[in-house]
């Protein structure tokens, strides 16, 4: 599959989306918020932020919320997510599951709230050898 090659105005773009939705994080209980913005192939961007709850194992991460978004708009493929913290951390085994859902290639930027970029990978590269639709049986 061909790997879409991300502009540096369309990393900073998408950078800064996640670092203004991270502005409207709800994590009262952590209080680590996370910015999250996706780039669909359609060229829009779905951004999102983490949503915890007082029973806490329900909070929703930044990224799922973000992914969730877009492709309940019809988006299926994504160019780029990028994932904003105080501190640049890396996305949850859970979220890169659901980042893998919807392609391998998909590239990931992980930056801090001022911007800066401090990883960029796939999906593939944060989780190598994938579950995925391909190791369900035909007929399950
Ligand atoms: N969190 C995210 O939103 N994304 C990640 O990749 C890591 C963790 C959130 C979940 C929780 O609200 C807070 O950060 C602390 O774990």
């Amino acid at each position: 599959m061909t790997q879409m090659m991300l502009t540096d105005n369309q990393k900073s773009t998408l950078v800064q989306a996640a670092a203004n939705a991270r502005q409207r994080a709800y994590a009262p209980y952590s209080k680590y918020p996370v910015g999250a913005a996706v780039l669909g192939a359609s060229g829009r961007i779905y951004t999102a932020a983490n949503v915890e709850n007082a029973a806490y194992p329900l909070a929703i991460c930044a990224e799922r919320a973000a992914i969730v978004k877009a492709i309940s708009e019809g988006e299926r493929k994504f160019t780029a997510i990028a994932v904003v913290s105080s501190n640049g951390g890396s996305p949850c085994g859970s979220c890169r599951q659901v980042m893998a859902e919807f392609g391998l290639d998909t590239r990931v930027l992980i930056a801090t709230a001022m911007g800066a970029i401090l990883r960029e990978s796939t999906v593939e590269e944060l989780l190598p050898g994938a579950f995925g639709p391909q190791d369900l049986p035909p007929g399950e």
